[in-house]
C-alpha cells in the first residue's frame, strides 16, 4: 500500500490567521493543504476565494489542492491558477462541459480533479475518468465541516479502485469529509490515496500524531 497522502482542510482553521493554519499544516508532516472553496450557491456555506490560496502561498511549499464547490468553475480556475493551486478540484454537478474544464486546467499547466456528492454514481464519472488526475468522493453532503462519513460513499472508492485497476487510469482516488481517527481504518481499507481531513486535524491536540494515525503508522 502506497503511503497515503494526508489534505488537512483550512475549512476548520482560525481564519484569523490562515497563515498559521498553513505553517501548521506543514509542520505536522501531513502531505497537501486543502482549500473548501464555497460560494453559498452551489452549497449553502460561502467560505474564501483565491486571494487566500495567494496569501498563504509564501507559508508552505506543500501542494495546494483546491477543492471548488461553486456554481460556473470554468470562470475561477485560472485565478486559483495563477494564485499558486498545484491542483484544480471541480464539481461534474456544477457544469455541463466537465472535460472541457479537466482539460483547460490542465493547460493551465495544473492538476485536475473531478469531485462527486453523495447522491451521484461512479458511472457519471465514466467519461471523464481518462483526461483527471483525482477522484474525490465527497463522504459527507458539501458544505460544512464537521459532519458524520456516509459509510455507502466507500462502495464507490472501492469501484473507482476496480475500474483503476481494471483501465489501468493513473487516477489517485480521494475522499473529503467525515474522517477522523474512527473512520481512518475503513477508508483505508476502501483502498483510497488521499484523505481531506478539517475538523479532527484541527481540534487534535497532536496534529503530527494525527496525521500518522491517518496513514496507520
Ligand atoms: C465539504 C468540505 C468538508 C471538509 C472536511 O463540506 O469539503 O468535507 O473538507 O470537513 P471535516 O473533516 O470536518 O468533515
Ligand atoms: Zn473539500
Amino acid at each position: 500500500m502506497a503511503h497515503l497522502l494526508v489534505a488537512p482542510s483550512l475549512l476548520s482553521a482560525d481564519f484569523s490567521a490562515p497563515g498559521e493554519a498553513v505553517r501548521a499544516i506543514d509542520a505536522s508532516g501531513a502531505d497537501w493543504v486543502h482549500f473548501d472553496v464555497m460560494d453559498g450557491s452551489f452549497v449553502p456555506n460561502i467560505t474564501f476565494g483565491h486571494k487566500l490560496v495567494a496569501d498563504t502561498r509564501p507559508f508552505s511549499p506543500l501542494p495546494f489542492d483546491a477543492h471548488l464547490m461553486t456554481e460556473h468553475p470554468d470562470r475561477h480556475i485560472t485565478d486559483f491558477a495563477c494564485a499558486g493551486a498545484d491542483l484544480i478540484t471541480v464539481h461534474l454537478e456544477a457544469a455541463v462541459h466537465i472535460h472541457r474544464i479537466l482539460t483547460a486546467i490542465h493547460d493551465l499547466g495544473k492538476k485536475a480533479g473531478i469531485a462527486i456528492v453523495p447522491s451521484t454514481p461512479v458511472s457519471a464519472l465514466t467519461e471523464v475518468l481518462s483526461v483527471t488526475d483525482l477522484v474525490l468522493v465527497m463522504t459527507v453532503n458539501p458544505g460544512f465541516g464537521g459532519q458524520k462519513l456516509i459509510p455507502a460513499t466507500l462502495d464507490k472508492a472501492r469501484a473507482l479502485c476496480s475500474i483503476r485497476k481494471e483501465k489501468n487510469y493513473p487516477f489517485l482516488i480521494s475522499v473529503d469529509g467525515g474522517i477522523n481517527e474512527e473512520t481512518a481504518p475503513l477508508v483505508r481499507e476502501a483502498g483510497v490515496d488521499v484523505v481531506v481531513t478539517g475538523s479532527a486535524f484541527f481540534t487534535t491536540a497532536d496534529q503530527a500524531r494525527f496525521v500518522r494515525t491517518m496513514r496507520g503508522t
